[in-house]
């Protein structure tokens, strides 16, 4: 568990589910995703993906809980994944839209960095940002992604 001035992270569980619901079914969230919201079906899977992958590496994404009134007001956390062939870490992050722009994806991302280099000691971290380039759209191209060490949320 990780806390900071007005939340808590904590391990995610499937008890998680109508809390991250809300979040990956209001469009305003999914519109990064490209618009298609999840049903409970989807989000029990995306949630025992996520389950699996914290066994398998020892961290993941972890349900954030504003202090004031202990509501589920998004995710946070690390996923491995392999950009160009390597493995990376990266971290990432998703908040309900009641809660945007109080920096509290900020915080959290900031206590997510020191713990992934403090406690669990990773020498480095990535951000993927999802470009959207028209003319690349436009052209039928793929999506690009931009790589950097160090956090920030947007
Ligand atoms: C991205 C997201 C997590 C930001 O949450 P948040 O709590 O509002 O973020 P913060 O308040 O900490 O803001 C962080 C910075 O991003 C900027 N920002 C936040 N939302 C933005 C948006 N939609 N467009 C442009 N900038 C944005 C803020 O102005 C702030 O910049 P600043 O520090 O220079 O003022 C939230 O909008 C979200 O969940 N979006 C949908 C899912 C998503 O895109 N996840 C990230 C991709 S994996």
């Amino acid at each position: 568990m990780i806390e900071t001035r007005r939340l808590i992270l904590r391990r995610m569980t499937m008890a998680d589910l109508d809390g991250l619901l809300r979040i990956f079914s209001d469009p305003k969230v999914m519109e990064s995703f490209g618009g298609v919201l999840f049903d409970r079906s989807k989000m029990e899977q995306w949630i025992q993906r996520n389950l699996d992958h914290q066994d398998q590496y020892r961290y993941g994404l972890f349900s954030v809980i504003l202090k004031t009134n202990a509501e589920l007001v998004g995710d946070c956390g690390l996923e491995h994944m392999e950009v160009d062939g390597s493995a990376e870490v990266e971290i990432g992050y998703d908040f309900s839209s009641s809660y945007w722009g109080r920096g509290l994806a900020t915080e959290a991302a900031m206590a997510v960095r020191d713990y992934a280099f403090g406690q669990l000691g990773l020498p480095r971290l990535i951000s993927l940002i999802r470009i959207h380039n028209r003319a690349i759209d436009a052209s039928g191209g793929e999506d690009r992604y931009g790589e950097g060490e160090g956090v920030g949320a947007g």
